[in-house]
């Protein structure tokens, strides 16, 4: 009834992907034999959608440049002088937002193709060469572009799927993984164990703290936080009956969602070095728990913190993305990837403020 409200002609196609299968990436461990397992999952007609948003990125760049060439040198033959530089001002598209730079690939099949993956098999190292998962998890791995040697925090991050997306990029210079559920961090350190190698294990610092108060332990310290908090997690919810988060018993817990979320949101602001940024994602629809969750974290930094964030436009992802996923048209502050039929990911909304 209430994603009825919200989506209105849309909500029937939603729902229906909902209630169909999801499609799965297969995440490439970088720490395999990664010639080998790219060969295997181009042999299957799979295709990075990483590495093809990277290359319609460059494409579209080198466009808008020349684009602009174009227009200067018309206007230098119209509009002389000093007129001329407002004229361009004016004219110049934006730049494209920062492209998709990362060692992380995942593969999917196309739009429409339903083809599963096989589950991994272990290399001769004995570390399995994919991970499978819903791909739309990645994106707020991507969103997060963490830069090399750069401190990460992973705030709720069991049982590890985008844990493990961010140590493909190679880049962290220190990464906390922290979840409070002591059974879902074994989870946690089950995934690292099967995929990563003792030496990158180890540097990883894995905790079950309650993340609301990780501020009050490490303020200010990290470049990139991800808060990847608990929601009603769609997907699940409409399929499963067990443990489900609309079961009675679980209503309260179920209305202190959006209030743990802001807490944990507001929690991984203060962990944020200024200028830091933080990625905020569930995997809902419900705008309560989305925007909502954002505009009150951005009010309680700035009034009882006196933290200035700004919310960054992500909608490059759209443009790049836009083969693989299909995007919510209308998500007023960060992006949405809606269920649909024929690119059934998701739904996953993420969101990323930086620290100002
Ligand atoms: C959506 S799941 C995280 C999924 C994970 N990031 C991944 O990609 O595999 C949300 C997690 O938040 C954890 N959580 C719930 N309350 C928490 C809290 N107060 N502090 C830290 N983690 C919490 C849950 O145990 C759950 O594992």
């Amino acid at each position: 009834m209430n994603y009825s409200l919200q989506f209105k002609d849309a909500w029937p196609s939603i729902r229906v992907s909902l209630l169909s299968e999801q499609k799965y990436g297969a995440l490439v461990n970088n720490f395999a034999d990664v010639e080998r397992v790219t060969r295997e999952l181009e042999q299957l007609d799979a295709v990075d959608f990483i590495s093809e948003a990277s290359r319609k990125a460059r494409r579209l760049q080198q466009d808008s440049v020349a684009e602009r060439a174009e227009r200067e040198e018309s206007t230098s033959q119209e509009a002389p002088g000093e007129c001329q530089n407002a004229v361009q001002a004016a004219e110049a598209p934006p730049p494209l937002s920062a492209p998709i730079t990362s060692n992380i690939k995942c593969y999917t099949f196309p739009r429409g193709d339903v083809t599963r993956f096989r589950p991994a098999r272990p290399d001769t190292l004995g570390i399995l060469s994919y991970y499978l998962m819903d791909a739309a998890s990645l994106l707020p791995v991507l969103a997060l572009n963490v830069q090399p040697d750069e401190f990460v925090l992973d705030l709720c991050a069991a049982p590890g799927g985008k844990t493990l997306g961010i140590l493909q990029t190679g880049f962290c210079g220190y990464l906390a993984a922290n979840d409070v559920s002591v059974s879902r961090t074994k989870r946690l350190y089950q995934i690292l164990n099967s995929y990563v190698p003792k030496q990158i294990r180890e540097t990883v610092c894995i905790t079950s703290w309650d993340g609301r108060n990780w501020g009050e332990r490490e303020g200010g310290t990290f470049h990139k936080v991800l808060v990847d908090v608990p929601c009603t997690t769609d997907r699940h919810s409409v399929m499963e009956e067990e443990n489900n988060i609309f079961n009675r018993r679980r209503s309260k817990e179920r209305q202190m969602l959006p209030m743990l979320q802001l807490q944990l949101l507001v929690a991984g602001i203060l962990a944020t070095k200024p200028r830091g940024e933080v990625v905020y994602s569930t995997c809902s629809l419900s705008q309560l728990q989305n925007e909502y969750v954002i505009e009150r974290a951005i009010e309680i930094a700035e009034t009882e913190f006196n933290i200035g964030t700004r919310v960054e436009d992500l909608s490059h992802f759209r443009t790049l993305f836009q083969d693989t996923f299909s995007f919510s048209s209308d998500c007023r502050l960060g992006e949405l990837v809606l269920p649909h039929l024929t690119a059934n990911f998701g739904p996953m909304y993420f969101c990323k403020l930086r620290r100002v």
